[in-house]
C-alpha cells in the first residue's frame, strides 16, 4: 500500500509547493510529487515559474535593461562609458545561479516544514475515501495513499503543429532563455506577455525582433489607453516590429535560417529569421494524471473543473494554479494553494479573484488590478477617471524614466476604486498599494487622503486619485 499521507500534492510549482508548505504548517502529513528535471537531469522544485518562467525571465530582463541603459541612458547623467561589452555566457550563468538558488530554497523550505518530496510523475490509480497514487521515476514505481490530493500540475506551451519546437531553429520559452548569443533576427509567434518580455530581452541585447500576432488589437486584456501607450513605446521608440492580424502559415528551414510565411491584411508575406520563438499561449498540463478514470472532469481545453474554492467533483481532490480556470499567474496559483491547504485543515479562506494583480515586465512596465475602462463602458457602469503622467513626477524625472501614467477608475456614485492601470517606471512595485486599496474596498478619496512620501513614484498614484476626484494638484 505504500506510505499514507494526509495530503499528496502533485506538482511543485508556485501553486503546489506553497500548498504543501501550508499543509505541513497546519499539521498535515504532506507529500509533494514533482516531475521537473533541470538541464543536468536533476530534480528541480519550483515548476515553470522558477525553472523556465518568472524568475529566469526577470533575471534576463534586468541584465538586458542594465545593458541597454549603459548604452543609451547613461549619457544624460554626464557619465561616459568607453566600452560596453556583452558576455552572454556570464549573463546566462547569473540567471542559472538565481534559478538554482531559488529551487534549492524550496527544497530547504520543504525540509524545514517537514514536507516529503518525491521526484517522479504522479498519477491517480484509485480514488475513494483515500486516493491511491503511483509515482513513476524512470524504472521505479511506487504507490502512496493520501486522504486528500491537490493537483497542481501547471501548464505547458501551446504547440503549433506547423511550427514544432526543435530547440534549434524553433524554440519555446525555455529555449529562448538559453540562446548562447543574440540571434541576428528573432521572429516571435504571439505578441502576448511572453513574446513581449522575451522579445524585449533579446532586442536590448542586439537582435532585430519581429512579433506576429493573429489578433487585431494589441494587448487585448490590458486597458486600451495603456495598450496604446505601450504600443507607442515598443514600436516607435524602441524599434520592436509588431505585426497584428498576422497569421503564420508555413515555414521553411534552410542553411541561412528560417523563412516564415504569414498572411495579414496585405495578403501573403514572407519573413526571414535566425530563430523563431513560439509564444502563442499556454495550456493546462493534465493529460498524464489518469484523471477521467477516477471520475475527475476536465473541460474541452483540458482544465480540471473546479468550483470557486478549487474543489473538483471528488470531495477529497482539489486543483489549483495554471491547470484550472483563471489567469495563469504564479501569485494566483500560490493564493489558491494557501486557500486549499487551509480549507483541508477546516478553515474557511477565500481568494479574491477581483483583485489579482497583472504585471508585464517590459520597459516601461505595465501593471493593473481590477476592471479596465473598456470593461466598465461595456457594462454600463458610471465611473470617473483620473490620469497622472510620470512626466510631472519628480522622482520619475530624477530616474530619467518619465514615460507613462497611472490611471485610477472610481465608481461615479460611491467613489469606490474599480480599477487601477499603470504604465511606467517600476509600476510592478507601485501596484501593491492599489491592490491593498481595492482589497479594503477603498474609495479614490481614501487614496487621495493618504500621505505619500516625496519624492516617490507613489505620488503618481496619489495624484491620479486626486484627478479622479476632479482636483489634481500637479497637472
Ligand atoms: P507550474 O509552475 O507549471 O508547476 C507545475 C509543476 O508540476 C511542474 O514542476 C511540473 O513538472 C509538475 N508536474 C506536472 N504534471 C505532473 C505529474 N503528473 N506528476 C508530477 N509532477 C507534475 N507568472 C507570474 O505571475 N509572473 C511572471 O513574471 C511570470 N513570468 C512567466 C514567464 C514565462 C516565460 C512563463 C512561461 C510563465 C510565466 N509566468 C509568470 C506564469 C507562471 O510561471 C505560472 O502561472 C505558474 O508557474 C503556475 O504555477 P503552477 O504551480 O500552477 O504550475
Ligand atoms: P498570451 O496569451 O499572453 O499571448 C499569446 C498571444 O499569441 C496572443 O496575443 C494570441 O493572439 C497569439 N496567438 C495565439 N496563437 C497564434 C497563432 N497561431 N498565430 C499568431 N498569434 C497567435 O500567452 P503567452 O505570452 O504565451 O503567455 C502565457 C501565459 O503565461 C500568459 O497568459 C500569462 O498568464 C503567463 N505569463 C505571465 C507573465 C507575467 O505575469 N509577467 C510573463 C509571461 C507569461
Amino acid at each position: 500500500m505504500g506510505e499514507i499521507y494526509d495530503v499528496a500534492v502533485i506538482g511543485a510549482g508556485p501553486g503546489g509547493y506553497v500548498a504543501a508548505i501550508r499543509c505541513a504548517q497546519l499539521g498535515l502529513k504532506t507529500l509533494c510529487i514533482d516531475a521537473w528535471t533541470n538541464a543536468a537531469g536533476k530534480p528541480a522544485l519550483g515548476g515553470t515559474c522558477l525553472n523556465v518562467g518568472c524568475i529566469p525571465s526577470k533575471a534576463l530582463l534586468e541584465s538586458s535593461e542594465q545593458y541597454a541603459h549603459l548604452q543609451q541612458g547613461i549619457g544624460e547623467h554626464g557619465i561616459t562609458v568607453k566600452e560596453t561589452r556583452l558576455d552572454i555566457g556570464r549573463m546566462l550563468a547569473r540567471k542559472d545561479k538565481i534559478v538554482d538558488k531559488s529551487t534549492a530554497g524550496i527544497a530547504f523550505l520543504f525540509r524545514k516544514n517537514k514536507v516529503d518530496a518525491k521526484a517522479g510523475i504522479g498519477r491517480f490509480v484509485r480514488a475513494g475515501e483515500s486516493c491511491v497514487l503511483e509515482v513513476v521515476n524512470g524504472a521505479e514505481r511506487e504507490e502512496i495513499t493520501a486522504r486528500f490530493v491537490i493537483i497542481a500540475t501547471g501548464s505547458v506551451p501551446v504547440l503549433l503543429p506547423l511550427f514544432p519546437v526543435d530547440g534549434e531553429h524553433i524554440v519555446d520559452n525555455a529555449g529562448a532563455l538559453v540562446f548562447q548569443e543574440p540571434p541576428k533576427r528573432l521572429g516571435i509567434i504571439g505578441a502576448g506577455i511572453i513574446g513581449l518580455e522575451l522579445g524585449s530581452v533579446w532586442h536590448r541585447l542586439g537582435s532585430a525582433v519581429t512579433l506576429f500576432d493573429a489578433r487585431e488589437n494589441f494587448l487585448a486584456t490590458a486597458d486600451t489607453q495603456v495598450a496604446a501607450e505601450a504600443w507607442k513605446h515598443f514600436t516607435k521608440e524602441q524599434g520592436l516590429t509588431i505585426k497584428l492580424g498576422a497569421r503564420p502559415t508555413a515555414k521553411k528551414i534552410g542553411k541561412a535560417g528560417l523563412s516564415l510565411d504569414y498572411e495579414d491584411a496585405q495578403g501573403a508575406q514572407r519573413y526571414e529569421c535566425d530563430k523563431l520563438l513560439v509564444a502563442a499561449g499556454r495550456v493546462p498540463n493534465t493529460t498524464g494524471l489518469n484523471a477521467e478514470a477516477v471520475g475527475l472532469k476536465r473541460d474541452q481545453r483540458g482544465f480540471i473543473e473546479v468550483d470557486a474554492h478549487c474543489r473538483t467533483v471528488l470531495p477529497n481532490v482539489y486543483a489549483i494554479g495554471d491547470c484550472v480556470r483563471g489567469p495563469m499567474l504564479a501569485h494566483k496559483a500560490s493564493e489558491e494553494g494557501l486557500a486549499v491547504a487551509e480549507r483541508i485543515a477546516g478553515q474557511k479562506p477565500e481568494v479574491n479573484y477581483a483583485t489579482i494583480p497583472s504585471v508585464i515586465y517590459t520597459a516601461p512596465e505595465i501593471a493593473w488590478v481590477g476592471q479596465t475602462e473598456q470593461a466598465l463602458k461595456t457594462a454600463g457602469t458610471a465611473f470617473r477617471k483620473g490620469v497622472f503622467w510620470f512626466m510631472a513626477n519628480g522622482r520619475a524625472q530624477a530616474l530619467g524614466e518619465t514615460h507613462g501614467f497611472v490611471k485610477v477608475l472610481a465608481d461615479d456614485r460611491t467613489d469606490r476604486i474599480l480599477g487601477v492601470h499603470m504604465i511606467g517606471p517600476r509600476v510592478s512595485e507601485l501596484l501593491g498599494e492599489a491592490v491593498v486599496a481595492m482589497e479594503f474596498a477603498a474609495a479614490a478619496e481614501d487614496l487621495a487622503r493618504i500621505v505619500h512620501a516625496h519624492p516617490t513614484l507613489s505620488e503618481a498614484l496619489h495624484e491620479a486619485a486626486l484627478a479622479a476626484l476632479g482636483r489634481p494638484l500637479h497637472q
